[in-house]
């Protein structure tokens, strides 16, 4: 094809995509500012199909995160747990509480209503698409969930408990010795109250954020701050 451009407008595609990119982000931001959606609320807390409670599962069974919410330290995505897992014990205990009948609709064959079907969970946190968030980079550089979830292990409904906005999320990238802990405290919701010195020889070392300290300069953890991070 003849070029009837001339040569300066191979730039023009890219001016465009600038040009169009900004007001993307100003269309973006009157939507973050005036229409942030429920889900993005601290407090956010839908009623589930069935009253699972965190508080029965984690605090009196002592059941580990990863017992069910599998993937979060391999993967990106946290998973929310299938019916099976919920069924390798509910076909034996709490067979006729009437708070399980969506699992047997779901699960049990010789239940008059079954009909297969997973069950459906109401998100609770959802990052807009225009995001990019990664569970395993934090979990398995020492950031417990306690800090993006707060205390799960205590909640009979889960709610939101942190903002979940981009000042927050900077907050910790700019400061992560806050939050950093070693990674065999990452899943445990007591950390705070325990005594810190075992995991140090070195004097001075008597706080959360003292080690916290020492494990960014151990580990030379550096979260970004640049906007490509977050924004793929
Ligand atoms: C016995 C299984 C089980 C265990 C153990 C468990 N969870 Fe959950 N979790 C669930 C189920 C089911 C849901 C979805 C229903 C709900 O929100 O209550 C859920 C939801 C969540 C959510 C909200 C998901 C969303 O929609 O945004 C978070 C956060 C969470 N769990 C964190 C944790 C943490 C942290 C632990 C460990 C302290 C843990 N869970 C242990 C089963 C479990
Ligand atoms: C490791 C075994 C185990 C797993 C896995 C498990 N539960 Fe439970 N669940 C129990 C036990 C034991 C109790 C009874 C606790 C009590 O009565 O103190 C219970 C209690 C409950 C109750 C309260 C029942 C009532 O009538 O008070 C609900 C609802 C429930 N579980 C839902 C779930 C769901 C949904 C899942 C899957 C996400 C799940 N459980 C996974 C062991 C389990
Ligand atoms: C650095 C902050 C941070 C940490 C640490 C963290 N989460 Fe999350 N979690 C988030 C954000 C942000 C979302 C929303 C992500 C999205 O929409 O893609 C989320 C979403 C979830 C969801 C819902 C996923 C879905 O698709 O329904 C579950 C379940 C969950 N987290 C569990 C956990 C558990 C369990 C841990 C600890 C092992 C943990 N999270 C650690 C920030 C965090
Ligand atoms: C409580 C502290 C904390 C919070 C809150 C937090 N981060 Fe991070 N983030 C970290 C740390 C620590 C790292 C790992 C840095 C390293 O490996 O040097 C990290 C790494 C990342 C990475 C790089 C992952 C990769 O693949 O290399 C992304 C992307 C990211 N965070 C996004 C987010 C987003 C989006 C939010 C808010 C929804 C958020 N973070 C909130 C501490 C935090
Ligand atoms: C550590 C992760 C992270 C980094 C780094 C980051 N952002 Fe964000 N950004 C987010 C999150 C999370 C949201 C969604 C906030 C919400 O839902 O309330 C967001 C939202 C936005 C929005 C929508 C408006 C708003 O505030 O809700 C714009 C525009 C934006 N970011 C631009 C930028 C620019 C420009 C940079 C670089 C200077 C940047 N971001 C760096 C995490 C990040």
């Amino acid at each position: 094809m003849a070029n009837i451009f001339p040569r300066w407008s191979n730039l023009l595609p890219f001016q465009i995509a600038f040009c169009l990119g900004a007001v993307g982000a100003g269309v973006v931001l009157a939507f973050g500012y005036y229409a942030t959606p429920k889900a993005q609320v601290v407090g956010y807390q839908p009623s589930q199909p069935i009253p699972f409670s965190h508080n029965i599962h984690v605090d009196q069974l002592g059941l580990d995160c990863r017992y069910c919410h599998s993937f979060v330290d391999v993967s990106g995505h946290s998973n929310v747990p299938s019916g099976n897992t919920c069924w390798n014990c509910h076909q034996h205990v709490q067979k006729e509480s009437p708070k399980l009948a969506p699992l047997h609709r779901s699960m049990d064959k010789q239940y008059p209503g079954y009909d297969g079907k997973p069950i459906e969970w109401v998100r609770v946190h959802k990052a807009p698409d225009y995001v990019y968030f990664d569970h395993s980079a934090h979990v398995n550089r020492g950031i417990s969930c306690q800090s993006c979830h707060g205390d799960v292990n205590k909640m009979e409904v889960v709610y939101q408990a942190e903002p979940h906005s981009m000042g927050w999320c900077l907050e910790c990238h700019r400061a992560p010795e806050n939050h950093l802990r070693p990674l065999e405290e990452v899943f445990n919701f007591n950390y705070g109250d325990g005594d810190v010195s075992k995991y140090s020889t070195e004097k001075g070392v008597t706080t959360t954020l003292d080690l916290g300290k020492k494990l960014k300069e151990k580990f030379s953890v550096h979260p970004k701050a640049s906007c490509a991070t977050c924004h793929h």
